[in-house]
């Protein structure tokens, strides 16, 4: 049996032989089946690229049946239990564990490029009050690539370890300082005495104390969660980093594109959403009436529900262990039995069995992140600091690619043609 489609096109008769390689048809075979010379040739419609390929890549594997997520081949399991989160990101960016050697120096370029210019103390204090982290990171992150625009030489691979360094290291100290300026506190400089994690806890609640220490049980927590974050083959926001990448912009926009389809509810945003979800619904006895509510479509159950994950999400059931861990230290958060109950009365729901939707990554994700003493409007820019690992090892694999090209899609004209302009003369009158 050949691995290729016999397609006979009815509208002419011909028959077409389409090769099937990797489990996937290129689009452009279908560009070649036209009703004759003068018409385009087929198009492949896929709103939201539910079925589509857009890249080969060696970054993330999930198989979304059995609830598998390897990063390089490694199993999410294992390297939440015995790596850290700087050597997933070393994991991720070189495509193999490091050695001691290499770990050592990686560890050190990044914790030595955790400053920031001090002109970003200047705009983010020109954002109001009120404004959500996440405006403020994506504004930052972009607004970096005016500090360093040699960052614009892409093809040079020096150039390129240098931007991945200074955006993994600097992520944290955006974070924490959008955090600082919505409290109305002052910046805290990076400790680079600290862990990557110890420094970011560090910058975000450290006050008059000389040395900030964080309990090391939350330290562990929280890395963990940023492993779980790291990556996650093409979903939305590297859908998005890899996109704007395509026009060869520097690394630091194309983050910035990230972090902007991040911030979204459907995506990274539902961490902070599910928090809110809770604290709406207040008490297990008021969960029968919101589930109704789901079911009517009023709206979704946040924190439920993946594009590839049909059966769990193997980060969800991580995170449901952490949270014991950090509850240990911070006592239970009063939310989390309401999730409970929600998880419970959901799965045996055939509203939401029958539609394969179970907890994601995001649905305890929030309740960890409460109990560490986070306001919800931070969770997203939590996840944004784990993922950036993920996107630019996804970029640099996009700015190395042969065979990828600017990203410019067709589409299906439904608007009118032809039309004669009358001027506003005539139109006006
Ligand atoms: C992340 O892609 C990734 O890998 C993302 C991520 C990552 O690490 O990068 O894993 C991180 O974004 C996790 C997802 C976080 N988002 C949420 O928790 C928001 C709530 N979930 C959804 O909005 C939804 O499930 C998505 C966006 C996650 C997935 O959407 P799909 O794949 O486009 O599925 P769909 O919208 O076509 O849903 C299929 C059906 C629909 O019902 P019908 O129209 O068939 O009747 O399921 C329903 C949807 O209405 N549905 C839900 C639901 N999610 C889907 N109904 C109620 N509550 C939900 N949460």
């Amino acid at each position: 049996m050949a691995d290729s489609l016999t397609v006979t096109d009815n509208r002419t008769g011909e028959t077409y032989e389409v090769p099937i390689a990797d489990g996937a048809i290129r689009a452009d075979e279908f560009g070649k089946i036209r009703v004759d010379d003068d018409s385009p040739g087929l198009a492949l419609y896929d709103p939201g690229f539910v079925n589509t390929a857009s890249c080969r890549s060696a970054v993330t594997f999930i198989d979304g049946e059995k609830g598998i997520l390897e990063y390089r081949g490694y199993p999410i399991e294992q390297l939440a239990e015995h790596s850290n989160f700087l050597e997933v990101a070393y994991l991720l960016i070189h495509g193999d564990l490091p050695t001691k050697e290499q770990y050592e120096r990686w560890e050190h370029e990044i914790t030595f490029h955790t400053f920031v210019h001090e002109n970003v103390k200047g705009f983010m204090e020109g954002f109001r009050y009120d404004a959500h982290p996440m405006g403020i990171l994506m504004a930052s992150v972009g607004a970096l690539s005016t500090f360093y625009p040699e960052s614009r030489n892409i093809a040079d691979g020096d150039n390129r370890h240098m931007q991945i360094v200074r955006m993994i290291a600097k992520m944290p100290t955006l974070g924490a300082w959008a955090y600082r300026n919505a409290q109305g506190k002052p910046y805290v400089y990076p400790d680079n005495d600290l862990s990557y994690t110890a420094n970011f806890l560090a910058m975000l609640f450290k006050m008059s104390e000389r040395k900030f220490e964080a309990d090391e049980r939350l330290v562990k927590a929280l890395d963990v969660l940023f492993i779980l974050h790291a990556d996650h083959e093409q979903n939305c926001s590297t859908n998005a980093v890899r996109s704007v990448g395509s026009s060869q912009v520097d690394p630091y926009s194309a983050v910035a594109a990230g972090v902007a389809a991040l911030y979204g509810p459907l995506h990274g945003g539902a961490n902070e959403s599910v928090l809110r979800m809770l604290r709406r619904i207040g008490s297990k006895e008021n969960i029968p009436a919101f589930i109704e509510g789901v079911k009517n479509g009023d709206e979704k159950l946040m924190g439920f529900g993946h594009r590839v994950y049909k059966n769990y999400d193997p980060r969800a059931q991580i995170i449901k262990k952490a949270c014991d861990d950090v509850f240990e230290v911070t006592g239970v958060n009063p939310l989390l039995e309401i999730a409970q109950e929600l998880e419970k009365i959901a799965l045996e729901d055939d509203y939401f069995v029958s539609r394969k939707l179970y907890p994601n990554v995001d649905f305890y994700s929030g309740l960890i992140y409460e109990a560490l003493q986070f306001p919800p409007e931070m969770f997203t820019v939590l996840f944004a600091i784990g993922r950036t690992p993920g996107w630019l090892s996804q970029w640099l694999e996009l700015v190395q690619d042969k065979e990828q090209k600017i990203a410019r899609p067709k589409q299906i004209y439904t608007g009118a043609r032809g039309l004669d302009y009358v001027p506003t003369s005539e139109r006006w009158a």
